[in-house]
């Protein structure tokens, strides 16, 4: 069986689901009241998990009752939102639209997710960092931020120590979530990468492949000791 990432939605009883909740309430109801509609996930290293804790956030904010959302592939190195939610890997995405070669309306892509779009991150360009620190990205963020009020807007992103684009487009999102991975990162990765990032704007960090014990009893197997957790039924999507 193929590996669904979106634990969030194909094993709703587990512990890493009810995380993805958690998550999802923290950005629903900020606990200063500010509101946070546009998120960027991003992590120190490269493979720590931001697609897949991304991914989940927005299907699980997806599967409440009125809400909506948007999640962007700004890894135009290497994009792995298309692959996720099966899209044409070759369909035009976030650098066509930045290279003003297609419309937004081109790149927002419906997915087998009721109330879950995405724009993928389209082939591959030559520019990334440039295309998305350009005036365009800006205004799309805000554009997709303010059309319609019950939609959250999930930015996935390269990690900020190998590439500028996460510091560019922190400036620019309400609230930032960290991933860290819980038996690789280092502190001082971490440390370094918040020096990159508005800290004021860091809402939450995720501990990626912690596993509490949590009793024999606990209803789940969980996703977070080697990446292939078991599932109690088969991936749906
Ligand atoms: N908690 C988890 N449980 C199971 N699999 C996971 C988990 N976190 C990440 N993975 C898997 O690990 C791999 C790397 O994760 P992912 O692509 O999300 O990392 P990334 O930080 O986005 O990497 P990159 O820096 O290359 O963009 C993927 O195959 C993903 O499905
Ligand atoms: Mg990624």
């Amino acid at each position: 069986m193929a590996t669904c990432p979106l634990v969030a939605l194909s094993d709703p009883w587990s512990y890493g689901s009810e995380q993805f909740r958690a998550i999802k309430t923290s950005i629903m109801f900020p606990e200063n009241g500010r509101e946070l509609r546009t998120i960027l996930v991003t992590s120190a290293m490269p493979g720590e998990g931001k697609s897949f804790i991304a991914s989940n956030i927005a299907a699980a904010i997806a599967s409440s009752m009125d809400n909506y959302a948007l999640i962007i592939d700004s890894d135009l190195r290497l994009p792995t939102l298309a692959d996720i939610f099966s899209l044409p890997p070759e369909g035009p995405g976030l650098g066509l639209y930045l290279n003003n070669q297609c419309s937004l309306e081109d790149v927002i892509y419906r997915t087998y997710i009721d109330k879950l779009s995405v724009i993928p991150a389209g082939p591959v360009v030559d520019n990334p960092s440039e295309l998305i620190t350009s005036s365009t990205m800006i205004r799309m963020i805000a554009d997709v931020r303010s059309r319609y009020s019950d939609r959250y807007v999930i930015i996935d992103s390269p990690p900020p120590l190998f590439a500028p684009e996460a510091t560019a487009i922190s400036k620019h999102v309400d609230g930032i979530i960290v991933v860290v991975r819980n038996d690789k990162t280092l502190k001082k990765s971490v440390a370094k990468m918040l020096d990159k990032l508005d800290r004021s704007k860091v809402i939450g960090i995720v501990l990626n492949r912690y596993t509490p014990y949590l009793g024999d009893d606990y209803g789940y197997k969980n996703y977070y000791s080697n990446g292939k957790g078991t599932r109690r039924g088969s991936c749906p999507f």
